[in-house]
């Protein structure tokens, strides 16, 4: 299914992508999703890269419908292939519109941080914070910031309303985003935020004035700025395909992946690369609560449709809804492939519990199951994943090795 020289290639990589072992890679100074926003359990571009390089061709259709804040989708985008993502979170969505824009050649990155920082650096101190206070959006996020923290947010909500429509709504609503958790009281992690809990009257006391939300966002929008400018040096769009910023409208895919036509059995995709939701490990919705609140909206509505939503996981029937969802999932993505196209998944390998980890047999009962039949695993390998990176989310996970498995539809 796969010729000689891609198994060569593909078991040439060291996967765990640590230490110096892949210079060449790194070189490539891959546009990393994470240094823009720290959206929970976004996979490293090297893994997304690497397979589409190897597994399509410029111009193929390449999706990855679990697609967080969009590492797959930029790295398609690099490979001068036709990106496309599905993504059920709001937050999640935002963020990949938002960088496809700013990704895009028909935004002047220069003019777009000018206009953001006039702006931002405009504010003399006016306080907004009563009529922020009336929204519905203020009132959500009252609780989880000091006054000084509020008033700020307030003028930044003040100025959003004037950006609406101009491409430096793209960078600040990306920075906003990214900086919401950082300036809350709570400073015990996104974790508790997660949970709602918000900030004690103890915390507000020994909390500075202000954390300067403004100055977050302008330095955020900074950081981005050159991560973007740098990515898109090195994009190589064929000739005839440059991505405009409109066109994310037709490439991403927002709410359930599997309705929401990112999966339609008339998408033909060449190449599905993801990493599909682990059992009961995150929920991605309401680790963005903050982000939703500036939406002023509740992130539970999303929460509730999210595959494998760690909020179920004291259910008994959390771990079979998981393995119904993923079957669908599965079924549904070898549907939008041509025949012959590729399925490139990141699994989790669950180490700790031994074999009878229910967790494993979830897994096993989605790939051994009749949704996959159609589909013929062509390569797989483990990879160990960096103890930094572990360390970095052992509140919620132990995962010490994810496989990495490649698959073709064959009929
Ligand atoms: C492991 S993360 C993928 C992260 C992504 N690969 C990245 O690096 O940015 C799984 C994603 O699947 C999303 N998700 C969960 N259920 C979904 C559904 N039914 N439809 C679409 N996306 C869903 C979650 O919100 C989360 O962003």
């Amino acid at each position: 299914l796969l010729d000689p020289a891609t198994i060569y290639a593909l078991d040439d990589i060291n996967w765990s992508f640590s230490g110096n072992m892949s210079p060449t890679r790194s070189a490539y100074g891959l546009l990393d999703a994470r240094n823009i926003h720290w959206y929970p359990a976004t996979y490293i571009p090297e893994i997304p890269y690497s397979l589409i390089e190897l597994l399509s061709r410029p111009g193929d259709r390449v999706m990855d419908p679990f697609a967080g804040i969009g590492t797959t989708v930029w790295q398609a985008l690099a490979l001068g292939r036709e990106a496309f993502g599905g993504e059920l979170t709001l937050i999640g969505q935002n963020s990949c519109r938002d960088i496809w824009a700013l990704l895009s050649h028909d935004t002047n990155l220069r003019e777009t941080e000018d206009d953001l920082d006039s702006r931002l650096n405009s504010w003399s101190g006016e306080d907004f914070s009563k009529e922020f206070m009336e929204t519905e959006r203020g009132a959500l996020l009252a609780p989880w910031y000091s006054v000084g923290t509020f008033k700020e947010l307030a003028f930044l909500a003040h100025i959003e309303e004037a950006l609406v429509g101009r491409p430096a709504f793209h960078l600040f609503r990306l920075s906003t985003s990214a900086v919401l958790a950082s300036v809350s009281e709570q400073r015990r992690g996104w974790g508790c935020i997660a949970d709602n809990m918000k900030p004690r009257e103890g915390d507000f006391m020994s909390a500075p004035p202000s954390r300067n939300p403004i100055d977050r966002v302008l330095k955020k929008a900074s950081l981005v700025t050159r991560s973007i400018a740098s990515a898109r040096e090195r994009l190589r769009y064929p000739e005839d395909y440059i991505p405009m910023a409109q066109e994310s409208v037709s490439h991403i895919f927002g709410g359930d992946s599997l309705t929401s036509g990112a999966l339609a059995p008339s998408q033909g995709y060449d190449l599905i690369v993801t990493s599909p939701p682990y059992p009961a490990m995150v929920d991605y919705s309401t680790a963005q609560r903050l982000s939703y609140y500036w939406n002023g909206l509740s992130p539970e509505l999303d929460v509730s449709k999210e595959i494998g939503a760690r909020r179920r996981r004291f259910s008994s029937s959390s771990l079979l809804d998981y393995t119904a969802e993923m079957i669908n999932a599965v079924d549904a993505m070898k549907g939008s492939l041509k025949v012959g196209g590729k399925l490139a998944l990141v699994i989790p390998v669950f180490t700790t519990a031994g074999a009878d980890d229910p967790r494993t047999i979830a897994l096993q009962a989605v790939f051994g199951s009749p949704a996959a039949s159609g589909l013929e695993l062509c390569w797989q390998t483990d990879r160990i994943l960096p103890t930094g990176r572990r360390q970095l989310n052992q509140k919620w996970t132990s995962l010490q090795r994810e496989n990495i498995r490649i698959y073709e539809r064959t009929r």
